[in-house]
């Protein structure tokens, strides 16, 4: 495959960041135009990003000009696809936008996510999700792919092989990294030994994203609480299934699932189960291979009819940019199948 040019909007936030990170050794990508808001003095991308990840910055975006984003210099960028890791507020006016121009637009904000021709996709799980891009006037237009929200996206890929035994109700309660709120996010003081009980929105998200993805009508029970660590979020999970299920028929099934969609950022076990009971955590956030992209899961376990087991997604990775890079991997797979 010849290499595409894209743009990351975004650049200097926690996700833009992640973002870079992947695409400057990435084998089909090359970045050529990096936005923020403009409100930097500076426009050189490494004298200005306050880089937070737990990897060095790659040599080769250090020294490349960060733009205030501008809609036409965008397209004249000659990118063809676009990262967009902007707040919702101002991806909500921005995406459309592109998508008009006649761009690929891959997100991570929840601006869109609930039009209803613009796909959540999490490409292990609901691949048939990218033929809304049809909808919206692809291959004559541009369009818009959105990830799920980054709990919901761990939840997804976890719970999808589990949808044969017809999910009947969920008690889920997460446990959400400080990176989950962008830089520089929740105050110190507000977060430092002590944990926040409340995440705005996030429980609603879930509960709709999940229906959405996995298509089941399940009742759905959530608790998202902000944690003082840096990466990854963790979920406790307690599922009821339509008739008796067992702890090996998870493990089963859990082992056996693999990706239709075969990509560079696809992990080839996108669930790992972990069997240790002090596993999995926060810490392991960037392990697997690709690193950061599976959901490791562990603590599976039976009680009066229910099976509960603990997740760990990096909400960086596979819950924001490894998840729009893999997409925009997976929608050139198909379109190189002419589909
Ligand atoms: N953090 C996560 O774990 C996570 C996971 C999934 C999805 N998301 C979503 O991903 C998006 C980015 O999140 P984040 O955590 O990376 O946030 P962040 O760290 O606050 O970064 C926001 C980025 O948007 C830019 N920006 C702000 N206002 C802008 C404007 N008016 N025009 C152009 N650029 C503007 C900022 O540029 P400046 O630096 O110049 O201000 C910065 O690059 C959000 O929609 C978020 O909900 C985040």
């Amino acid at each position: 495959m010849s290499r595409v040019n894209v743009a990351v909007l975004g650049a200097t936030g926690i996700v833009g960041q992640t973002f870079l990170w992947l695409l400057a050794r990435h084998d089909w990508f090359t970045p050529v135009y990096l936005a923020g808001s403009g409100t930097r003095r500076e426009k050189i991308y490494g004298n200005v990003t306050p880089w937070r990840l737990p990897v060095e910055m790659p040599e080769s975006i250090r020294d490349q000009p960060l733009h205030a984003l501008d809609l036409d210099e965008c397209v004249d960028s000659g990118a063809r696809i676009i990262f967009s890791a902007l707040p919702s507020s101002v991806a909500a006016d921005v995406e459309p936008a592109l998508k008009k121009k006649g761009l690929a637009v891959f997100s991570n904000a929840g601006a869109m996510r609930h039009a209803p021709d613009v796909p959540i996709l999490i490409p292990e799980v609901n691949p048939e999700a990218l033929d809304h891009i049809h909808e919206q006037g692809y291959p004559d237009g541009g369009f818009i792919v959105t990830n799920a929200n980054c709990s919901t996206t761990g939840l997804a890929v976890a719970l999808a092989p589990l949808r044969e035994f017809g999910i009947k109700e969920l008690f889920i309660s997460t446990c959400q990294s400080i990176s989950g709120a962008g830089y520089p996010g929740v105050p110190s003081l507000d977060i430092s030994d002590s944990a926040i009980p409340f995440i705005p929105g996030e429980e609603e998200k879930i509960a709709s994203e999940l229906r959405e993805i996995l298509g089941i009508d399940a009742a759905i029970f959530s608790t998202c609480v902000r944690i003082p660590v840096r990466y990854g979020h963790l979920a406790t999970v307690w599922v009821r299934f339509d008739g008796p299920v067992g702890r090996e028929d998870i493990l089963e099934v859990w082992r056996g699932f693999r990706s239709e969609a075969v990509t560079p950022t696809t992990p080839p076990h996108p669930i790992i189960y972990c069997d240790e009971d002090s596993r999995p955590r926060p810490d392991m956030s960037f392990f697997g291979d690709p690193p950061g992209m599976p959901v490791f899961t562990g603590r599976l376990r039976e009680r009066e009819g229910l099976i509960g087991f603990v997740l760990l997604v990096n909400n960086l990775v596979k819950g924001a940019a490894g998840g729009s890079v893999q997409n925009a991997e997976f929608f050139l797979q198909k379109a190189g199948d002419g589909s």
